[in-house]
C-alpha cells in the first residue's frame, strides 16, 4: 500500500484541523504534532456541579465500582448493584439469554434489571444509572433480525458519507430498541497490511477516506449539537477506537508492534480521532497494539498527554477486552498502570470483582492518585449526563424501546442495499455485464446462497461462525437476510429469465455467475502470513474452469474481508466483481449485475478500491508494485 507521504498529509492533517479548531491559528501555529480538537460539546456548567455533587458523596468503593466495566455473561444486576458497578457489555456473540434467536425483549428486559439495580438507593448506595456497551460495528450485529450493514471495508469503497449518517442513524435506531446506550464503534483503523484478521473493519489504507466516513457515522449515531438532536432518545453514544495505531502493527499482526515516528503516527493513524473527536464522538477505546515498545492501554503519553492534553478530549477512554493485563506487570485483576496512563473505564469481563477489590487497595495505598480517580469518574459521569441517562428513565421507558418492528425494518435494509450496490468494485469486465435478466443464468458457488459469508465476522457470534466447533452459523441466525441469489433470481424472474443454482449438463446456463470467496473470521483469528487464496483446491474455481472449458461466460463474485491474489480466477473469468462483505443485503448485487429488461444497466458500479490490491504471491499489500492502486474500479 502506499504509504501517506508525511509532508502531504500533514497537509491534509492542517486541513481538518483548521476546520476543526476554533480560528486560533496559533495552537496549530505550534510545532506539536497533535492539533488541539474543539468537541462542539462545550462542558456544561451544570452538568459539572451535578457532578462534583455526586463526588463529594462517593465512597473510594462506589468511584471504583464506576470505573468497572463487566461482561453480562459474568455479573448478576445485584452483583453490580453491590460492587457499584458502572458500566456493563456484551462481547461478540454473548446474549441476554443463551439462545442467539432468543426474544428480542430478553435484551431490554436484562437492560431494565441492571438499570433497575444500578438506581436502588438502598443500603446508601446512589443512584447512578449503568451503562451497557455493545459491538454494534455493522448494524446491530449480536441480534438476530437487526440489518446487517456491509463491513467498513465495503462502506470505504462506496465512499459514500452521506449514506454514512444514514447508516449511523439506522444502527442508533436498532440498538435503542433492545434498550442498550453505547456502541463500540466506528473503528478508524488504517490498516496498512491486509494480513491483518481486522483489515474489513477498516474503511481504507487513506487517512482521509477513514477520516471522513467515521465522522460522518458518529454524526448518524450521536447526532450532533447542530442538529439539535445530540444524544437525543433514537441516538447513542460511539467509540472512536482503538486509540492508537491499531491498523499499524507489522505483518498485520493484531495486537502487535506499530513502529512509526510521532509525525507518521498522527498522519496516517490520528486522522480519524481528530474527526470524531471534532463532531463530538464520546468515548475512545484504547488499543491493544504497541507504539514503538509501548502498550497503549499503558501510554500516559498518549492517552493523558496527547488525547485528553494536547488534543482536549473530555470524554471517557476505555479499555479494551482485559487490554490492560498486557502492561507489564499487570494481570486482569489488578492494573493501576493503566488507570495511571489514563484509561477511565477499565473492560475486565470476568475478573470484575478481584479487579474492584485490588484498585480499591491500590487507591487507599496511594498506588492510585485519588485525583486521577476523580478525573476518571468525572469523565464517565459527564458522558452518562450528556447522554440523560440520570433523567431518561428505564430503558423500556425510552421512545424507540421494544419497537421490534423498527429492528430489519425494510427502510433500514433499503439503505443497506444501496450501501451493498454502492460498495461493489468491478476489477475486470469483457463486456458479459450487466446480464440480459430474460436470459437462463447460473448462480453457485460457496458464497451464492450463502448468509453468512456474506456477513462475515462479528455477526451474531464474535466469528461469525461457532466458536467451538467453527461451523458456519445456522442459517435461521440471518433471519430476514437476502442473499446474493435471491436477488438474482428476483430480478430473472421479473423479466421471464431462469436461474440454476447448480450446473445441470442437459441445460446449458447463458451465463454463470459464481461467488466464492473467504469464510467468516475475526481479529487475531483472521491474521495470515501472506495474502494468497488457495485457487486449486477451491472448488468454485474448479467449477468456474469447468464452465469456461464449455464455452460458458462467467462472472465471479469474491465475498472477502481484504484484498487476496486471486490473479489465476481475475485472468480466467469474463468479468470479476468484488463485494466484500455485504451484510443482510445481498440482494443488492444484482440491482449492479443484472440489468434492465432493455439490457441498459439499473445501477451502474461506483465503489472504488479502498485498499491497493496485491498480485499473487506479495506478502501484504504493504508494496509498491501492486496489480491494481487503491482508488480503481471500473464503471459500466
Ligand atoms: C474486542 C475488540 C474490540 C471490542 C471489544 C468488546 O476484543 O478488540 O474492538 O469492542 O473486544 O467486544
Amino acid at each position: 500500500m502506499v504509504v501517506a507521504h508525511p509532508l502531504k498529509s500533514r497537509l491534509l492533517g492542517l486541513i481538518l484541523t483548521t476546520a476543526l479548531v476554533a480560528c486560533s491559528p496559533n495552537s496549530i501555529a505550534d510545532d506539536g504534532v497533535w492539533p488541539k480538537v474543539r468537541s462542539p460539546i462545550a462542558q456544561d456548567a451544570e452538568i459539572e456541579a451535578k457532578i462534583d455533587s455526586l463526588l463529594a458523596q462517593m465512597s473510594v468503593e462506589q468511584k471504583v465500582g464506576q470505573m468497572i466495566q463487566a461482561e453480562i455473561k459474568s455479573i448478576s444486576p445485584d452483583d453490580a448493584a453491590e460492587y457499584h458497578i458502572g458500566s456493563i457489555l456484551n462481547g461478540g456473540g454473548s446474549w441476554p439469554t443463551d439462545k442467539a434467536d432468543g426474544p428480542l425483549g430478553a435484551w431490554l428486559s436484562m437492560a431494565n434489571l441492571f438499570y433497575g439495580a444500578s438506581m436502588d438507593t438502598g443500603d446508601d448506595r446512589l443512584a447512578i444509572p449503568i451503562l451497557w456497551g455493545t459491538d454494534a460495528v455493522h448494524g446491530h450485529n449480536n441480534v438476530v433480525g437487526a440489518t446487517i450493514f456491509p463491513h467498513n471495508i465495503g462502506l470505504g469503497a462506496a465512499n459514500n458519507p452521506d449514506l454514512m449518517r444514514d447508516i449511523g442513524t439506522v444502527t442508533a435506531r436498532e440498538v435503542a430498541v433492545t434498550g442498550i446506550d453505547w456502541t463500540f464503534a466506528p473503528t478508524v483503523a488504517v490498516a496498512r497490511d491486509a494480513r491483518w484478521g481486522r483489515t474489513y473493519e477498516s474503511y481504507s489504507e487513506k487517512p482521509n477516506i477513514v477520516a471522513n466516513l467515521s465522522k460522518e457515522f458518529v454524526v448518524g449515531l450521536q447526532g450532533h449539537p447542530a442538529l439539535d438532536n445530540f444524544l437525543s432518545e433514537q441516538k447513542i453514544i460511539a467509540t472512536a477506537k482503538h486509540f492508537i495505531g491499531d491498523g499499524g502493527t507489522a505483518n498485520g499482526k493484531d495486537q502487535g508492534e506499530t513502529t512509526l515516528t510521532e509525525q507518521e503516527l498522527f498522519d496516517i493513524h490520528g486522522q480519524g480521532y481528530v474527526t470524531t473527536l471534532g463532531v463530538g464522538a464520546q468515548t475512545v477505546m484504547a488499543s491493544f497494539n504497541s507504539w514503538n515498545g509501548e502498550k497503549l492501554h499503558g501510554s500516559k503519553y498518549m492517552l493523558t498527554d496527547v488525547l485528553k492534553g494536547q488534543m482536549g478530549f473530555d470524554g471517557l477512554v476505555v479499555g479494551d477486552w482485559n487490554g490492560h493485563a498486557q502492561i507489564e506487570g499487570c494481570t486482569n485483576a489488578s492494573c493501576p498502570q493503566a488507570i495511571n496512563a489514563g484509561v477511565d473505564l477499565i473492560m475486565v469481563p470476568e475478573d470484575w470483582k478481584a479487579f474492584s477489590q485490588n484498585t480499591i487497595s491500590q487507591v487507599k495505598a496511594g498506588d492510585i492518585p485519588m485525583s486521577r480517580v476523580d478525573d476518571a469518574v468525572r469523565r464517565i459521569l459527564r458522558v452518562k449526563y450528556r447522554a440523560g441517562m440520570f433523567d431518561s428513565g428505564k430503558p423500556s421507558e425510552h421512545a424507540l424501546a421494544s419497537r421490534a418492528k423498527l429492528l430489519g425494518h425494510a427502510d433500514h435494509r433499503a439503505i443497506a442495499r444501496q450501501a451493498v450496490s454502492e460498495s461493489l468494485v468491478l476489477l475486470k469486465n469483457d463486456g458479459v455485464l450487466p446480464i440480459n435478466p430474460n436470459s437462463r443464468i447460473l448462480v453457485a458457488g460457496s458464497g451464492a446462497d450463502n448468509p453468512a459469508l456474506q456477513s462475515g465476522g462479528w455477526t451474531v457470534t464474535w466469528q461469525g461462525r461457532h466458536i467451538e466447533t467453527r461451523a458456519l452459523n445456522p442459517r435461521k441466525y440471518y433471519k430476514g437476510h437476502t442473499t446474493i441469489a435471491d436477488g438474482i433470481r428476483d430480478a430473472a424472474a421479473s423479466a421471464g429469465g431462469e436461474t440454476l443454482a447448480k450446473p445441470d449438463p442437459d441445460t446449458r446456463p447463458d451465463v454463470a455467475i459464481i461467488v466464492f470467496g473467504e469464510t467468516p473470521y475475526a481479529e487475531f483469528e483472521g491474521d495470515l502470513a501472506n495474502l494468497d487464496f488457495d485457487l486449486l483446491d477451491n472448488e468454485d474455481f474448479k467449477l468456474m474452469q469447468s464452465l469456461k472449458s464449455d464455452g460458458v461466460p462467467v462472472v465471479a463474485v469474491f465475498l472477502t474481508g481484504r484484498p487476496r491474489g486471486v490473479d489465476a480466477a481475475i485472468d480466467l473469468a469474463d468479468a470479476f466483481v468484488t463485494a466484500w462483505l455485504p451484510g443482510s443485503e445481498g440482494a443488492g448485487v444484482a440491482d449492479v449485475l443484472i440489468a434492465a429488461p432493455d439490457g441498459s444497466p439499473r445501477q451502474n458500479f461506483k465503489g472504488k478500491l479502498p485498499f491497493s490490491w496485491p498480485a499473487n504471491g506479495v506478502s501484504s499489500t504493504d508494496n509498491e508494485d501492486v496489480k491494481y492502486k487503491v482508488g480503481y474500479g471500473l464503471t459500466y
